[in-house]
């Protein structure tokens, strides 16, 4: 069925995002945004749309994704991502994957296979054996990177948890939500997870429910933050859930309460069946941006940080 409107939403991340940093948050995001816009205008699907914006993310070294992500304790990248169709609710999630600069990609080839979730050195080997483009770990460290590594190290006590996800924490994993012209809907989520965390730590972000999730009966939904905090509320698929009654912006506020009982931070983004969008954060900033094109409303965009 042809549809007479289409949605991107990318976010770079809810943190409090240092000052002279937001203009790169938010260029970022913009760029990944068209990236996903320009698939969607040339009726492609949902699907490529999001991994393409977030391909442009993982590269960009801006983000906690990709080239741009924070070290684990033993000053390795270690990644996850995960990616949904809301058509046929097809998932595919990778974790604790080293040597792989577009993990949203190999998701995806887990997506295309008759598995779910493949992590660590498996993961390494799925991309290996389907294709996917490999580096050397060691060129996934950025400069800025090691260098906020080696800080941390010479601290007393580096606690991970506290660097990331302290008071005004959140962090900047990326992801993207989008509607097609065929009335789709797709959601990825890429992250290197939080500074100075265990080897083997996984977050929310490629666990589908929390991190993302996407069905055409409801919409789509990309979430960031504490991972810890978002597992056990289950937050893109609460959110996901409320769209059946709620608009996305209620929705996504309404899903973001729930968080507090758990004393989390983060932020979510979210696309209904509809083509109707919904952003909420409860860190002192997030990095998004969007592009809606409808027949009654005509174009809408909108970014951030704010
Ligand atoms: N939300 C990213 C993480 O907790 O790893």
């Amino acid at each position: 069925m042809s549809r007479s409107s289409s949605v991107i939403v990318v976010h770079g991340g809810a943190f409090d995002i240092p000052r002279e940093e937001r203009d790169a948050h938010r260029d970022g995001c913009h760029e990944a945004m068209e990236a996903g816009w320009t698939v969607l205008a040339a009726g492609g699907s949902a699907l490529d749309a999001v991994e393409g914006a977030l391909r442009l993310m993982e590269d960009s070294g801006i983000f906690g994704a990709g080239r741009g992500s924070s070290l684990n304790e033993d000053g390795t990248v270690e990644l996850d991502a995960g990616i949904m169709d809301g058509t046929d609710l097809a998932v595919g999630s990778v974790a604790a994957v080293q040597g792989v600069p577009h993990p949203v990609t190999l998701a995806r080839r887990v997506l295309e296979s008759e598995f779910a979730v493949v992590v660590g050195h498996g993961a390494a080997r799925f991309a290996e054996r389907t294709g996917v483009e490999r580096c050397d770990s060691a060129e996934l460290i950025s400069d800025r990177e090691r260098r906020r590594w080696e800080e941390r190290r010479s601290q007393p006590d580096p606690d991970w948890a506290v660097t990331m996800f302290g008071a005004r924490g959140g962090g900047d994993t990326v992801g993207a939500v989008a509607l097609d012209f065929r009335g789709n809907v797709a959601a990825a989520t890429s992250t290197g997870g939080a500074p100075f965390k265990p080897s083997g730590r996984v977050g929310d972000s490629p666990l589908i429910g929390a991190g993302l999730y996407a069905d055409n009966a409801t919409g789509a939904v990309s979430t960031t933050g504490h991972g810890e905090r978002i597992i056990p509320v289950v937050l893109a698929k609460t959110a996901a859930d409320m769209m059946s009654a709620l608009h996305p912006q209620a929705a996504v506020e309404r899903a973001l309460a729930t968080l507090g009982r758990v004393d989390g931070l983060g932020g979510l983004i979210a696309v209904d069946r509809h083509g109707r969008v919904g952003v909420a954060w409860n860190t002192p900033t997030m990095a998004f941006a969007l592009r809606s094109s409808d027949e009654a409303s005509g174009r809408v965009e909108r970014s951030g940080p704010a």
